[in-house]
């Protein structure tokens, strides 16, 4: 089975977080290769068996620069991808109205085209001031844990 991270980012954190995700997965059969959604193939995504999409939310709700042309491919294309699973985490700041929406309008584009998702959405606040490595890691381990 290989597993793909995908980040879109703007400033970094997303990709911070998805390097980190696949140090800590690399000893499990999760093991990964992480991407830019701004270079992956949407043709090779329907025949990635595992996914875990990491992203920000920039402007009102809006996606970061680099997750604008995966969804541009997604809806050009529109593949199937009923032999998808994944995971997502998003990056946002509760100080905002629109508190981490990308990471749901991405989910929701590949629930929407058949993939399945595992676990429930991981969150990270920057308002918090916690880690987004740690936050990341930590919401994996839980999700695991209960696989
Ligand atoms: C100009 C700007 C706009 C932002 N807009 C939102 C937003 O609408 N919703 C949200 O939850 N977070 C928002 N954020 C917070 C970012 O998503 C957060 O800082 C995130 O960690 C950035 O991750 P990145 O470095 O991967 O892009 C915004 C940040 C900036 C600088």
């Amino acid at each position: 089975l290989n597993t793909l991270i995908l980040h879109g980012t703007e400033s970094g954190n997303a990709e911070m977080a998805a390097d980190d995700l696949a140090d800590f997965l690399s000893d499990t059969e999760w093991a990964a290769t992480v991407t830019s959604m701004s270079d992956v193939d949407v043709s090779d995504l329907a025949r990635t068996d595992r996914v875990v999409i990491i992203t920000s939310t920039y402007g009102d709700g809006g996606l970061p620069d680099t997750a604008v042309p995966f969804q541009e491919s997604l809806t050009a294309q529109n593949p199937d991808l009923s032999a998808v699973t994944f995971c997502a985490f998003g990056l946002g700041d509760s100080t905002y109205e629109t508190y981490n929406n990308a990471v749901s309008v991405l989910a929701g584009d590949l629930i929407r085209r058949g993939a399945t998702q595992i676990g429930s959405t991981g969150l990270h606040d920057a308002n918090s001031g916690s880690d987004p490595s740690r936050s990341v890691v930590t919401w994996a381990e839980a999700l695991f844990a209960s696989e």
